[in-house]
């Protein structure tokens, strides 16, 4: 029987292509999403990927939506954290409601979507959580002090509790993507993202297909020996 995967944000960018690799590599796929029901309703038709809805922002809608997901495909084996929104503005303009939603779906979504999952993979004795922070929380990036702080916290988050998964079987680990071409990147104003090319050794954006391919091998039995690490995929911009 094939191993079950869970996706947040799993429906476009580089969750949409994660979900894809996942389910290309033979796992049962399930995709959540937050908002965007035509988007999920394409990816679906396209790949035939099962998708979810509810905000990783709330902790109880996570939970009844973990259980949804294992009562039609099964225990999740695989967690990939991967939903995440922008709230860009510099500091002394940045509004309360800018970093709290930030930290809501970006560093407590992470905790409200693995704390129900927790206790079935130590029951089970085997897990893979895979979460998806950023360049930013290695770095710091200008207008994202919301988004830099919460994406930092989830290589913390990663750190910790890789060391209470490691005797049950389950392996934490974070990706730090660079400046991927999706809707996010693209939605940075062309200047500034013309700027930030040109600091990219490689001189390209990456593809969200570079970040997928981590999450696969993470999620794999050939890296059960892996965990609490951070691996950066930014073509060479910053060198953690
Ligand atoms: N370093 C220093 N100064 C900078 C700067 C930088 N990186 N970026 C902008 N500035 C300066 C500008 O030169 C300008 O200065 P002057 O006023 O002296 O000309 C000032 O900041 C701009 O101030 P504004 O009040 O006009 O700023 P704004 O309200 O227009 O907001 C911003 C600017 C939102 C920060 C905008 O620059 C921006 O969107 N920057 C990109 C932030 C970014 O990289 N986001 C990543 C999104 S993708 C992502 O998050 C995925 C991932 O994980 C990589």
């Amino acid at each position: 029987m094939s191993r079950i995967a869970l996706v947040t944000g799993g429906t476009r960018g580089i969750g949409a292509a994660i979900s894809m690799a996942l389910k290309e590599a033979g796992y049962t796929v399930a995709a959540n999403y937050a908002g965007n029901d035509e988007a999920a309703a394409k990816f679906t038709a396209e790949t035939g990927i099962k998708t979810f809805k509810w905000s990783v922002a709330d902790y109880d809608a996570c939970a009844a939506g973990i259980a949804q997901v294992e009562a039609e495909l099964g225990p999740v084996d695989v967690l990939v954290n991967n939903a995440g929104i922008t709230r860009d503005a510099p500091f002394h303009k940045m509004t309360r409601e800018q970093w709290s939603q930030v930290m809501d779906t970006n560093l407590s979504g992470v905790f409200n979507m693995t704390h129900p999952i927790w206790p079935g993979m130590r029951d089970r004795k085997f897990g893979r959580i895979v979460n998806i922070s950023s360049i930013n929380g290695q770095k710091g990036q200008f207008g994202q002090v919301n988004y830099s702080a919460a994406k930092a916290g989830d290589i913390g988050f990663t750190k910790a509790l890789a060391q209470e998964g490691a005797r049950a079987g389950i392996t934490v680990n974070v990706i730090c993507p660079g400046y991927i071409a999706t809707e996010m990147v693209m939605a940075v104003p062309e200047k500034v993202r013309e700027s930030i090319i040109s600091t990219i050794p490689v001189g390209r954006l990456g593809e969200p297909e570079d970040i997928a391919r981590c999450v696969v091998f993470l999620a794999s039995d050939a890296a059960s020996f892996i965990t609490g690490s951070t691996i950066t995929a930014n073509g060479g911009q910053y060198l953690a």
